[in-house]
């Protein structure tokens, strides 16, 4: 590359995403800064300088730092969640955030799978069993997926992707999706149903919708009543559609024979109880955190904020500015 094809652009990552989205930008002519863990004070005083900053989870990009970034036009987040960045400041400052969702989709939809088996033949129990120095070959008793009915909530990138596995399993799909015609889930392998139909067919039913004011305890006491003896719950969506003290009552009465959580109210989760359950399998929002999601997000992310200071294309916003 040479000096007279570099861009004036400098964009700072300031966590750690693959090194992939550094040699996008450079080979991009634009200027790349990896500094990680940086306290909020450290960012202010250098986010000047930058056009553009590239971040995971960890770095909390608050108004303080968005309205010190003189020049800042753009804020990306390698991955979905865009909890850490205050989109609101962000607009008002007339800065661009985008994420991108895509880029974790099968390993987050292929996580929902591993858990609908691990709760099915209790893999993690067995594991743990063996580990203790037992051999509890009849108390593991599992189910089978084939043939059996897979209820999924929210048929989007995710729940899609699921639905697909789930067929390929031989499962009988069903899913309710507000946003989507029969037409559409029948296209994705699903038959489309009610909300109440599905709680109340289902032996499995895994979770794929985003968090708002309309799912938020969606799965509560009372869906959880309707729900077959035994059904068994996956949850790698996000913390608060399922209502945890609800599902702690539910396994408690014997209605939920496994709950499978990747996302909490609070994380770390504080409810212990619910977490230390016999019949709850819990991984730490591992869902996508795979290789190759962490790849995908790191080369969306880079061409999304090069093609936004190069051109002004923009692609993945969560803002309009
Ligand atoms: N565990 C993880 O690490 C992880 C990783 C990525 C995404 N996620 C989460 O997975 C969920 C799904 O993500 P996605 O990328 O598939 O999102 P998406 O926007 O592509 O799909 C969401 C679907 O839910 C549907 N929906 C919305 N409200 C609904 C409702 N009230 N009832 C039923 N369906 C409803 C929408 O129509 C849409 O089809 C989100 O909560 C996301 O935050 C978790």
């Amino acid at each position: 590359m040479s000096n007279a094809q570099q861009s004036s652009f400098r964009v700072l990552i300031s966590d750690k995403v693959s090194e992939s989205c550094g040699d996008i930008l450079r080979h991009r002519h634009i200027a790349v800064d990896y500094k990680t863990g940086l306290a909020e004070d450290q960012l202010v005083s250098i986010i000047g300088e930058y056009d553009a900053l590239i971040v995971r989870s960890a770095t909390k990009v608050t108004e303080k730092v968005l309205k010190a970034g003189g020049k800042l036009k753009a804020v990306g987040r390698a991955g979905s969640g865009v909890d850490n960045i205050d989109v609101k400041a962000a607009t008002a400052a007339k800065i661009l955030v985008m994420n991108t969702p895509g880029g974790n989709t099968v390993s987050t939809a292929e996580h929902a799978v591993a858990m609908l088996f691990a709760a099915a033949r209790r893999i993690p129990q067995a594991d743990a069993s063996m580990k203790a120095g037992k051999w509890e070959k009849t108390k593991f008793m599992g189910g089978e997926l084939y043939g059996r009915t897979a209820g999924v909530i929210g048929a989007g990138k995710i729940g899609a992707v699921v639905i697909d596995r789930l067929c390929g399993l031989k499962m009988n799909v069903i899913a309710y999706d507000p946003f989507l015609s029969h037409v559409d889930l029948a296209r994705i392998g699903a038959y489309s149903v009610g909300f109440d139909e599905l709680v109340a067919s289902s032996d499995f039913i895994t979770v794929h919708v985003p968090l708002n004011d309309k799912t938020r305890n969606l799965i509560n006491a009372d869906a959880l009543a309707k729900m077959r003896n035994g059904v068994i719950l996956v949850n790698c969506a996000r913390g608060g559609i399922v209502n945890e003290k609800d599902l702690l009552d539910a396994l408690n009465g014997g209605k939920v024979a496994c709950a499978a959580l990747d996302v909490f109210e609070k994380e770390p989760p504080e409810f212990r109880e619910l977490i230390d359950h016999p019949k709850v399998i819990a991984t730490p929002h591992i869902a996508a955190s795979t290789d190759q999601a962490q790849e995908n997000v790191a080369l969306a992310i880079a061409e999304q904020v090069a093609d936004y200071l190069l051109t002004g294309a923009v692609s993945g916003a969560v803002n309009s500015v």
